[in-house]
């Protein structure tokens, strides 16, 4: 079975970072959301991994997943332009990535789900007349998602691609399983409302054309990182997730580090004190400041007399002197955020478009 990832689209939700940076990118607990769909397709046995990359974000992605030097065969495929889940399927088949009559799995490169997926990959696998299946999970906010009513037997009756109502909370996760027959459906079906080629509307199609379509109810967590907030939460369920490990050449002096930290090679924490579950990356320097609990720190990021909770700093970025804890919040590469003098009197900020302060 091949597994195809999307990896394109825009990521305007998570703007003012997503103008230099692919949202798939953007780290969790110090790994790339898109690393970390491609660790779970290769532990479920698939070594054939197609990605789907955009014009302006394709380069970084290939760059960053070539160097990352995965155990699999990859396979970039270019989309044009953004327009929805099934034209993304059906570049992959007109690029050749895809064959007519193949099974296979499809993951949206932007989501975080807890555990593996062999169990799902082997279920489809055993049920060759299945055409498609689909992952579902009970949600809050269903309106955010694509949408699923079940009939009493537990199979589906219908699909709805973010309904003002929803029906029920059953929500899709960026997981799929098909055979063939979706390429029929993915040629069939018009753009939404919203101007894409629905995934979603497409395996309505199935339905309605008398195919078998089942669901997996996922127990675990799943996050769409669309928005900072739902990647903060899903650097915070990672990180509790994480086996901590202080790499042998970290230099540590004067420091109270919790057992559920992880630090990386090169690190250097000095007069800190470091609360888990947080990860503190490659030749980072942490001096004089307080590390808080669900803090991601990235590579050779410079943190000097901070407090800092909660946040996810990403790589070169040097922060220091800041009068207040920083808390909450997403902190992009090579960013310099200090305060001069030691009363703070005024502030000078340098901020990409719709970027948020909140003073507090
Ligand atoms: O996260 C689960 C939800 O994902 C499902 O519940 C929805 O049914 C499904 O439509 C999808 O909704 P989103 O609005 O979250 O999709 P998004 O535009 O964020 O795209 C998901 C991934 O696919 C992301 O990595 C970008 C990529 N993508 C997106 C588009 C529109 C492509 O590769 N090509 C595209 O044309």
């Amino acid at each position: 079975m091949k597994g195809l990832i999307l990896s394109g689209g825009k990521g305007t939700r998570l703007q003012p970072l997503t103008y230099t940076l692919a949202k798939q990118l953007v780290p969790v607990a110090n790994k790339p959301v898109l690393f970390r769909v491609i660790d779970t397709i290769r532990e479920a046995g698939v070594r054939e991994i197609g990605i789907i990359i955009a014009p302006h974000t394709g380069e970084e992605i290939k760059r960053a997943v070539k160097q990352a030097n995965f155990d699999a065969e990859i396979t970039f495929i270019m989309q044009d332009e953004p327009k929805g889940l099934a034209h993304a399927v059906r570049t992959a088949y007109e690029q050749g990535f895809l064959n007519d009559d193949e099974r296979f799995a499809m993951f949206l490169g932007d989501n975080v789900i807890e555990g593996g997926i062999g169990a799902l990959i082997t279920d489809f696998d055993q049920h060759p007349e299945w055409n498609a299946q689909v992952v579902l999970k009970e949600v809050p906010n269903a309106s955010s998602y694509g949408v699923a009513v079940l009939r009493p037997d537990g199979s589906i009756e219908r699909l709805i691609e973010k309904p003002p109502v929803p029906p029920t909370n059953l929500a899709l996760v960026g997981i799929y399983m098909f055979d063939g027959r979706i390429k029929d459906a993915i040629y069939a079906i018009q753009p939404s409302k919203r101007g894409e080629y629905e995934i979603t509307d497409a395996i309505q199609w199935l339905l309605d054309n008398g195919n078998r379509v089942y669901p997996h109810i996922h127990q675990g967590w799943f996050i769409d990182t669309g928005k900072p907030y739902d990647m903060l939460e899903a650097n915070a369920c990672v990180l509790e997730e994480l086996t901590p490990a202080i790499a042998a050449d970290a230099v540590i002096e004067n420091a109270q580090i919790d057992k559920r930290v992880t630090v990386q090679a090169g690190a250097v924490i000095r007069n800190s004190i470091i609360r888990g579950p947080a990860i503190i990356g490659e030749g980072a320097v942490i001096e004089d400041s307080y590390i808080g609990p669900f803090t991601s720190i990235y590579h050779r990021t410079t943190i000097r007399n901070c407090e800092i909770e909660r946040c996810i700093i990403l790589e070169d970025t040097n922060i220091s002197n800041l009068p207040a804890r920083l808390q909450d919040s997403l902190i992009g590469r090579n960013v310099t955020l200090t305060r001069n003098g030691t009363l703070p009197r005024a502030m000078k900020m340098n901020l990409g478009d719709h970027s948020v302060v909140y003073v507090e």
